[in-house]
């Protein structure tokens, strides 16, 4: 059975005050939840404190980003061994947002994925086509290139490691989300590449959720689609009761 996960990436948002009482309010209202797995994504200032909260709950805390080297002169980076130090070892690499603004390309994302790996962290890769690739019809090309970039430069993967967020650029922050065939499409063709490159079982077994203004008005088609096992939800995860309302759309 593959995992369902539903993960609430805050992004550049949320004060110490603000992130604790979110979790609090998300704790409180996700006591019971057994559909799916839940992550959140606070800010580096607050993971730790993320960390000892949720502890004996049923969220898990996800880092927003890591460093592709071990150590050294990196101004503002933080990397897995700070991570692991205050046991946070799952973490989103290669966001639309790190990828446009801060250059971050796929040789990065590589030795990020290669470092991780090494760590035993769990990751979460981000992928996705942008609005100029989708209308010239490039999108499965442009993912295909994403991936054959990175994540298919390692021999084999765990896929109980290994989470595909599909992210189209143009759904993200837009409040245009792709539409439910949109997603099964590419979720399919993300599962079909997994299994010409690595295997049958860990294409079958491979968690690829979908990211791009999930609202709980649209959530429940889209993590309907038999390829879709979730989402990674920005803007209405800073809404507790619109975020419980999007993971109990998992049926
Ligand atoms: P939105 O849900 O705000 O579109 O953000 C999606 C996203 O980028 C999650 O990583």
């Amino acid at each position: 059975m593959r995992r369902k996960i539903v993960a609430g990436n805050w992004k550049m948002n949320n004060d110490l005050n603000q992130s604790m009482s979110l979790i609090d309010s998300v704790i409180e209202n996700s006591a019971g939840i057994t559909n799916c797995e839940l992550y959140l994504s606070p800010s580096f200032p607050f993971l730790r404190d993320s960390k000892i909260k949720c502890e004996h709950t049923n969220i898990k805390v996800l880092a927003q980003n890591v460093s592709h080297l071990e150590k050294g002169a990196l101004t503002g980076d933080v990397s897995c061994d700070m991570l692991k130090s205050i046991n946070i070892n799952s973490v989103i690499i290669g966001h639309s947002e790190r990828r446009t603004i801060f250059k971050e390309n796929d040789d990065i994302l590589l030795k990020k994925i290669e470092l991780c790996v090494k760590n035993n962290f769990e990751i979460f890769l981000c992928i996705g086509e942008d609005l100029e690739s989708r209308n010239s019809n490039k999108e499965f090309s442009v993912i295909e290139d994403q991936l054959n970039n990175t994540i298919f430069n390692l021999n084999d993967i765990n896929p109980k490691k290994l989470i595909i967020a599909y992210e189209p650029v143009w759904a993200i922050g837009t409040g245009l989300s792709a539409n439910p065939s949109q997603a099964q499409e590419m979720h399919n063709f993300i599962r079909e590449k997994f299994k010409v490159k690595f295997s049958e079982s860990i294409s079958d077994n491979l968690t690829i959720i979908y990211g791009g203004s999930v609202k709980p008005e649209t959530a429940k088609d889209i993590f309907d689609q038999p390829d879709v096992d979730g989402g990674l939800i920005g803007g209405a995860s800073l809404k507790h009761s619109d975020f419980i309302k999007i993971v109990k759309s998992i049926t």
